[in-house]
């Protein structure tokens, strides 16, 4: 509760540590912990170093529940692009989570129904205990997209052009990137118990200097984590906080 705690780490390697420590110390207090769990390039470094610690019987993932916070429309299911494909090799493979230990957006049907049923869920399950997430640079949490509003639920979202440009290096081309998305919603986020976010590289000093320390307000949908009632963590590095590579 109260402000964000920032903890700025020099390099990749010091914010996998950094950002491990978290998750593991959550884990330990609550070793049936629901975690929330974003994809993207950032939070893999902490993955692979959480692996690392199960291994050597650091830490103990057999009973956490693994939240899938956002997916693309319109792929199929065995589409290798799946954002759930990737939270599956990075997260869920290495950590042995399967089964109902993994709660999946619903992507069929009829969506707002589905979406609130999902939230339902969530709420009727004790909430998330863990939100690991990361930063779009234009301050997405998710695919929570500006401008959306604090309370903003689970539902289906079409991407801005900002983020289908930053996320044509996964695609190959603008052209290929899915235009629709289903997201966990802002107000389910922001009620977790713990926020994780993890920040990387100068691209992205503008935008978390901009949650941070700007206004808060559904233009930037980060900076509704200063108002969020969750004890926030931000793990960045010294590019992202700084605006340049180390010297
Ligand atoms: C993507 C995803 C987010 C992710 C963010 C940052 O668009 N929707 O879940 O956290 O952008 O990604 P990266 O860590 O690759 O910069």
């Amino acid at each position: 509760m109260g402000d964000p705690r920032i903890v700025t780490v020099p390099d990749a390697a010091a914010l996998a540590e950094a950002g491990a420590d978290v998750v593991a110390a959550t884990i330990a207090a609550a070793p049936a912990a629901s975690v929330v769990v974003a994809t993207g390039t950032t939070p893999m470094g902490l993955y692979e170093e959480l692996a690392a610690r199960r291994r050597s019987g650091l830490v103990d993932t057999d009973a956490i529940t693994a939240i899938q916070l956002d997916e693309y429309l319109g792929l199929a299911p065995d589409d290798r692009r799946t954002l759930f494909g990737w939270m599956r090799r990075s997260f869920l493979h290495p950590l042995a989570i399967e089964g109902p230990r993994v709660l999946r957006l619903p992507l069929d049907g009829d969506l707002p129904a589905a979406c609130a049923a999902f939230d339902r869920a969530l709420e009727a399950r004790g909430g998330i205990d863990l939100a690991i997430l990361g930063l779009g640079t234009n301050g997405h949490l998710g695919f929570n997209e500006p401008p959306t509003e604090r309370w903003a639920p689970t539902r289906a979202v079409t991407l801005t052009d900002a983020t289908i440009r930053a996320n044509a290096r996964y695609w190959g081309k603008i052209a290929d990137v899915p235009s629709r998305a289903v997201t966990i919603g802002l107000g389910p986020l922001l009620s977790a118990r713990a926020i994780l976010l993890v920040v990387s590289g100068a691209a992205k000093h503008a935008i978390v200097r901009a949650a941070l320390e700007g206004p808060v307000g559904p233009e930037v949908p980060a900076s509704f984590l200063r108002e969020s009632g969750a004890e926030v963590t931000v793990v960045v590095d010294h590019a992202a906080w700084e605006g340049e590579e180390p010297t």
